[in-house]
């Protein structure tokens, strides 16, 4: 996600682009960058700084731009190292062209080949700049509106982007498909965005953009047409909410935000990963000799990316028939490793910056292993250190409990674990591509669940007054077990803990009383009949049962009062869509109780130390 900001109007465009981009920081922020065309000459100039918005304002402090029209951008890089040249906007050859741009252009490189071939100059390793001489290609006795209609028709992929001109330097141009973008509707001003916050302090009236729309703004007006150019009648909203509950788009906490995003981020990954019938990682880079030569593979990680890499170890040796060890990070590091050249190591980090994890990679590397890291953090610490790398593009996340990060680290499992099988040949054509239908229901299910919210919710808060929880799930819930202890454990402080159900009888079951509240992981599954033992043992010591169980199960119900119901999947899938509901039980416990859901005490979002 990045942040985007664009003014058109008659008051000086620094300042308002500067602080709205501030009010998107939590978009992302590895490098930042304004453009403004200037007043006296016409003609577009540029600042660009690495690293937090602050940087960018000190060096607009020694040079400033003076203009009304202008454009400003903070990075969360996908594509080409976070860095100054990498930093938006980007500019055509002529440098009359300026553009910002959030999402992901699938086929930047194509493009990219042919405009270099037609004698264009690039100069960053971004998707971004194609579009930019893309336009400069078509801005020939066109108005610019024009040239970035036939440009945005060349791509494929995600973008919300904004345009200036030299040319025309009282115009903006704003564009999305994929990717979020509003306008600000003022008086004699008009204001662009990725999100609301951007612009709240100046206007209240706002436009957003549907798909596949594009918007002309002068200081005085603002037209909206689709992609070919037919004018949409779309008038203003009034928005009611503060900065701070715009910045989490009207929901209390960033957690529940980042929950409520998970959907959408699935679909996007989906997209990007499963092409024609089987699934690719173009920033692999680990060649398929050495994949189809290893012989085990160890997973490391901390907390949730931890269990995200239990839940992955129980897909691999499924599909693809490898040996899989699982560590946390602190364990591996100090542990007489018995792994070598033949080992592939799977690092997951939502950060990259974990330092147990860094450590465990660093000694993966001295083994000779090679290591693939998982991550969200492009350019991060752990990307550097590792052979290849697969980025899981959940987005910023700012609640230092892991949610949709979570999610994505699960489905990038699913995803290698079928690129794995593919190479190794150890998966049959039709299950293949049973598995890729049944991930492809997946953001469908999320959203379901997500519209039972509410229901959890009140389930939920009945049962925040317990002092203790017990989490049981089997086989490749067992992690979502260990997953949904942890999150009410680190955000209501209530001692949380999870276990293999199957382990009841070697201690467990010692704690069940009428105090003690136990959340059932019981997906339709081949353990099902076992879970359902479980439940009655639990029953008959009066514990209180939440089960989380598969939609049309009537026999839950005469085990459990308290039911949340998720659509029927395969059961290889089944922990994608239990994370849903255990995250929920969590913020609306920790909520309920009072706690600090997005920065609970004791912990950070980061774990840089040992
Ligand atoms: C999860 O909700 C916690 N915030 C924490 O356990 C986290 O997963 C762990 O510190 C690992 O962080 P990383 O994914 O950035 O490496």
């Amino acid at each position: 996600m990045c942040g985007i900001v664009g003014y058109v109007g008659q008051r000086p465009a620094q300042g308002i682009l500067l602080s709205g981009l501030k009010r998107l920081e939590y978009r992302g922020y590895d490098s930042s960058g304004m453009a403004m065309v200037l007043s006296r000459k016409n003609s577009i100039s540029v600042r660009k700084s690495v690293g937090k918005i602050i940087v960018l304002e000190n060096l607009l402090k020694k040079r400033p731009l003076s203009g009304m029209t202008g454009l400003a951008h903070s990075r969360w890089a996908t594509h080409g190292a976070p860095n100054q040249i990498n930093a938006h906007p980007h500019q055509d050859c002529t440098g009359e062209i300026a553009i910002v741009h959030n999402g992901i252009i699938e086929n930047y490189a194509s493009l990219k080949a042919a405009l270099i071939k037609e004698g264009h100059r690039f100069v960053s390793q971004t998707d971004t700049e194609v579009i930019a001489h893309l336009i400069e290609k078509f801005y020939k006795d066109v108005p610019l509106e024009e040239a970035v209609r036939k440009s945005l028709s060349q791509l494929t992929g995600s973008f919300a982007i904004g345009v200036i001109s030299g040319r025309e330097p009282h115009k903006l141009i704003g564009a999305r498909q994929g990717s979020p973008l509003i306008l600000g509707v003022g008086k004699n001003e008009q204001f662009l965005a990725s999100d609301v916050p951007a612009v709240l302090g100046h206007t209240k009236d706002i436009i957003f953009l549907e798909e596949n729309e594009l918007a002309v703004l002068t200081k005085d007006s603002v037209e909206v047409t689709d992609l070919k150019g037919a004018p949409i009648r779309r008038n203003p909203v009034s928005i009611s909410w503060d900065i701070a509950q715009a910045q989490k788009q009207g929901h209390k906490h960033f957690m529940l935000k980042e929950i409520n995003e998970q959907p959408a981020i699935a679909e996007n990954l989906l997209k990007m990963r499963l092409k024609n019938s089987g699934v690719c990682f173009e920033e692999l880079s680990i060649s398929e000799e050495n994949l189809k030569s290893i012989k085990s593979i160890s997973i490391v990680a901390c907390g949730t990316a931890y269990h995200a890499g239990l839940v992955g170890k129980y897909i691999i040796e499924s599909l693809c028939a490898i040996p899989v060890n699982v560590d946390v990070s602190s364990e591996f590091r100090y542990r007489d490793l018995l792994i070598g050249r033949d080992s592939l190591v799977i690092a997951v980090s939502q950060s990259g910056e974990t330092a147990d994890t860094l450590a465990g990679v660093k000694t993966a590397r001295k083994l000779g292993c090679s290591v693939l890291s998982i991550c969200n953090v492009l350019g991060s610490s752990l990307t550097r250190e590792s052979d290849g790398v697969i980025y899981t593009h959940a987005g910023p996340e700012i609640g230092v409990a892991s949610t949709k990060a979570y999610t994505a680290q699960l489905l990038t499992f699913y995803l290698f674990a079928l690129y794995l099988a593919q190479i190794r040949d150890t998966l049959k054509a039709q299950k293949m591509r049973e598995h890729i239908e049944d991930l492809k229901k997946i953001p469908g299910q999320l959203e379901e669940i997500l519209k039972n919210q509410k229901a959890i919710a009140g389930l939920a808060r009945k049962h925040s007054h317990f002092g203790s929880f017990l989490y049981l799930g089997r086989h490749l819930n067992y992690p979502s077990a260990l997953e949904g202890a942890l999150k009410l454990k680190e955000i209501s402080y209530i001692p949380a803990e999870g276990y293999a159900a199957g382990e009841m009888k070697h201690g467990p079951i010692a704690l069940i009383d009428e105090y003690r509240a136990v959340v059932c992981i019981v997906p339709r599954s081949h353990v099902y009949e076992k879970m359902i033992s479980n439940l009655q043992e639990i029953r008959a010591r009066k514990g209180k049962i939440i089960a989380i169980a598969s939609s049309g199960d009537e026999e839950i119900k005469k085990q459990a009062k308290e039911v949340i119901y998720i659509p029927p999947c395969d059961e290889l899938f089944s922990p994608l869509l239990v994370a849903l509901p255990l995250q929920l039980i969590a913020y609306h416990i920790a909520l309920k109780r009072g706690c600090d859901v997005d920065q609970p005490r004791n912990l950070a979002k980061s774990v840089t130390v040992e």
